[in-house]
């Protein structure tokens, strides 16, 4: 396969601020057909790329000679039907977080894929951060020594203005949980270890959200413990007023180690902050110019904003493992199990009990 024909099924927000343009970046790889549900949505999507291949149903799309790679950036509700289609037609997954609305619908996508044979990711698009690829170089390098606590911290103001599909369970599944704290809990897997079993909360605190009924979680509490004994303490808020929002708002991790803590910040992009065991406290640690991009990458970390930049190393890892017929760093499975922990929460929230994952 000398060019990589791709085609991005959902055409809103994400994809056109995050899978175009990172699949712009990628040599011989060439957005061939486009769906969305939405014609107009579609349309907009058409003039804006001059991808003329369209089709509101992605039946239509997944099954194109030319078309070898999916990706799927529609509500959550759908992943599931869209990327078990595109597996069946040996198609290359790549798809958005959440996976689905409940585990067992997430596991299914994986086994599918890997069914299919073809290269799957799911799109934890923060582990892309240069600071996060550090940090877990340098836990993997054992420079925490045993850990003892995984904390993360997500904050943002966005009021009780309307969230579309996001504030309808049937489409979204959970509401903050998902949508914000999946990632944080992908970081955790990714950094401490699998979840052992945790206890949670999820509140709803606005029942309407821009005229519009919002059965969904708006903040979520979660205290875990990991199989490697760690213990970690997790909350996620759209609710936090006045502290803004997106990459301009407070998104702490923090892992206390048996020789050093280290903290982030995804603001800080190039930074983390580390203190040594016994030492005088916290300090900054600037992140070495090679983990600036993915490893391969062709970006250029001084073009454009690097809050929103780094993102676009997403679409070249999921290229570059097609090209070199490897697993992707992130896959689907990756996405099931973050969506093991997210049952276990909404689970215990219900019964105010520990759900073992
Ligand atoms: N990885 C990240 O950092 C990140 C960031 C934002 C959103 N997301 C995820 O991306 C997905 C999309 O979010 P968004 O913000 O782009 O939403 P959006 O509402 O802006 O776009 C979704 C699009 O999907 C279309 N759609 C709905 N049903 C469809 C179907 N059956 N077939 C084809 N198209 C369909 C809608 O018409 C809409 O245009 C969600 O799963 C969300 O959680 C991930």
């Amino acid at each position: 396969m000398k060019t990589i024909g791709v085609a991005l099924v959902g055409c809103g927000g994400i994809t056109l601020q995050n899978h175009l343009p990172g699949l712009a970046l990628c040599a011989e790889t060439k957005v061939v057909a486009l769906c969305d549900a939405d014609s107009v949505t579609l349309e907009r999507a058409r003039q804006q790329t001059g991808v003329s291949v369209v089709s509101t149903d992605f039946n239509e799309i997944v099954k194109r000679d030319d078309v070898h790679a999916v990706i799927i950036a529609t509500p959550n509700s759908v992943h599931p039907p869209i990327a078990i289609a595109a597996a069946r037609h040996g198609k290359h997954v790549l798809c958005e977080k959440p996976l689905a609305l409940n585990y067992a619908d997430a596991k299914a996508m994986a086994d599918e894929a890997d069914k299919a044979g073809v290269r799957h990711m799911t799109a934890f698009t923060y582990r892309f951060v240069p600071a996060m690829r550090y940090l877990h170089h340098l836990i993997s390098r054992g420079d925490a020594g045993k850990i003892y606590h995984y904390r993360s911290c997500r904050l943002q103001d966005w009021g009780t203005r309307g969230l579309g599909w996001r504030q309808r369970k049937a489409l979204a599944g959970t509401g903050e949980i998902g949508d914000m704290l999946s990632h944080r809990i992908d970081f955790a897997r990714h950094l401490v270890s699998e979840f052992k079993r945790l206890v949670s909360s999820l509140v709803n605190h606005t029942p309407v959200r821009d005229g519009q009924a919002n059965d969904t979680d708006d903040w979520v509490g979660l205290l875990a413990e990991f199989e490697n004994g760690a213990t970690g303490v997790m909350e996620s808020s759209k609710l936090a007023s006045g502290v803004n929002e997106s990459m301009r708002s407070p998104d702490r991790v923090e892992i206390n180690g048996s020789e050093a803590s280290f903290s982030f910040t995804t603001g800080c992009w190039n930074e983390l902050q580390y203190g040594k065991v016994g030492g005088p406290g916290m300090k900054a640690l600037p992140i070495p110019r090679e983990f600036y991009v993915l490893p391969g990458s062709p970006r250029d970390p001084s073009v454009g904003d690097p809050l929103v930049s780094f993102r676009y190393d997403q679409a070249i890892e999921f290229i570059h493992a097609i090209r070199e017929q490897r697993s992707c760093s992130i896959t689907l499975h990756d996405g099931a199990r973050a969506q093991a922990v997210i049952d276990a929460a909404v689970n215990s929230a219900n019964t105010g009990a520990w759900v073992k994952i």
